[in-house]
């Protein structure tokens, strides 16, 4: 009897003759699991193909409201930005992906789980380390790393193995997509200098042809989760994709990075992020509005932290459970409501209110009403500046007397 692979299986070329490959080159039997983190595909059309590659058994698992709730969510409250620029949708789902390829190999008694990354990516590690952390007896096989072809390769075995596969028209892009963002590279991408071609983006469209006029959104937070948009409380999923509509629609989340991989790689990628930028802005105002600004300076350098732990890969060790216990700590009056301006590719924060607020209109305010004792400030700034005065006469000013720090 045969041993048996867990095959993460999206049904495009990569994974189609992985199963094919992997049954014939190493001699396991396939079991294919599809994962669905939010994008609607064919289970029918996935199921047979996978069973035409040659595989033993099909699973398919709805694991979008997992991916929201435990992985999202989490990323969002942290403020996880990867180098400023990267939401890390495609980073956020593989430690979920490779949970529940475990899982599946556990159900079906198989030896090894497959994926089919390259060996240049960030996505080997993440799935390689995040399965290696659950289940270190299981051997991982990446077909794609390990097989040396080339596209035409694959499509010529395709054919000798009678797989039916699209290769409709030429792609030149790898891309990956689930409901917190879309990843776009390969081809003109490849060249920094070249801006990317209108036909790489689906979810968004350009400024140009986005609407004149703005629309506003208004999204509830309870605890630093998104709980209502406009007013309707609706589940995490259906907010992010209604969201998600709507930015695009405008233009909103357009992202051009030129990043650092983990494996030392510069490398250029768009994403389409409508939703998450949205998100991001209105979280960060609204901690804005209920932290403190020491909570504000700490939360900043340990989102910076956070996000460098997605995207290497790192998500199932004690370092992100750490770091999770101060963020979550940090959420507790992170509630209220924030409005957004969706407008020609911006996303602009112009409300927030929250029951937690730390900003007082009577402090602030420069009219009728103000309760701040001006007549106090004076022996603030001479205590505050106490330091400041003694360093200069006893060092800046008698050391050097012509450059006075002052002047
Ligand atoms: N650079 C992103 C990351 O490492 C996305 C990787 C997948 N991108 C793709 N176009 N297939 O998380």
């Amino acid at each position: 009897m045969s041993e048996k692979v867990v095959l993460a299986y999206s049904g495009g070329l990569d994974t189609s003759v992985a199963v094919r490959w992997l049954k014939e080159e190493r001699g396991y039997d396939v079991v294919a699991l599809t994962i669905d983190v939010g994008v609607d595909k064919d289970r029918e059309v996935l199921q047979t193909r996978a069973a035409a590659a040659g595989a033993m058994s099909y699973h398919w698992r709805n694991a979008r409201d997992e991916f929201v709730e435990h992985f999202i969510f989490p990323a969002l409250r942290a403020g996880a930005v990867y180098q400023g620029r990267y939401p890390l949708a495609t980073a956020l789902s593989r430690p979920l992906i490779a949970k529940l390829l475990v899982d599946v190999a556990r159900e079906e008694g198989a030896t090894a789980i497959a994926h089919g990354c390259t060996g240049k990516g960030n996505d080997q590690v993440r799935f390689d380390v995040s399965t290696q952390a659950l289940a270190p007896d299981l051997r991982i096989v990446a077909p794609v790393r390990e097989w040396g072809m080339g596209r035409d390769d694959e499509i010529a075995y395709a054919e000798r193995y009678q797989i039916p596969i699209e290769v409709t028209k030429d792609n030149p892009y790898s891309t990956d997509e689930n409901i917190w963002g879309r990843s776009i590279e390969c081809g003109i991408l490849e060249d920094p200098w070249v801006e990317p071609p209108e036909d790489i983006y689906i979810w968004t469209k350009s400024v140009d042809q986005a609407p004149e006029r703005p629309r506003y959104v208004e999204i509830t937070f309870e605890k630093g989760v998104p709980v209502a948009l406009d007013g309707e409380e609706i589940d995490g999923v259906t907010l992010i994709q209604r969201l998600a509509a709507i930015a695009g629609e405008h233009g909103v989340g357009r992202i051009d990075h030129l990043e650092d991989r983990l494996v030392g790689i510069k490398s250029r990628e768009i994403y389409e992020a409508p939703a998450a930028t949205v998100l991001l802005a209105a979280h960060a105002a609204l901690e804005q509005m209920t932290l403190s600004k020491e909570q504000i300076r700490l939360k900043t350098r340990i989102a910076q932290e956070y996000a460098e732990l997605v995207y290497n890969g790192l998500w199932f060790t004690a370092h992100h459970q750490d770091l999770m216990a101060y963020i979550q700590s940090t959420q507790r009056y992170v509630s209220g409501e924030v409005r957004v301006k969706l407008h020609k590719g911006h996303a602009t924060v112009v409300g927030r209110k929250s029951p937690k607020s730390l900003y007082d209109f009577g402090l602030a305010t420069y009219d009728q009403g103000d309760q701040f004792d001006q007549s106090a400030a004076p022996g603030f700034i001479h205590i505050w500046g106490l330091p400041v005065r003694t360093q200069a006469q006893a060092q800046m000013l008698s050391e050097n007397p012509d450059s006075e720090p002052a002047r």
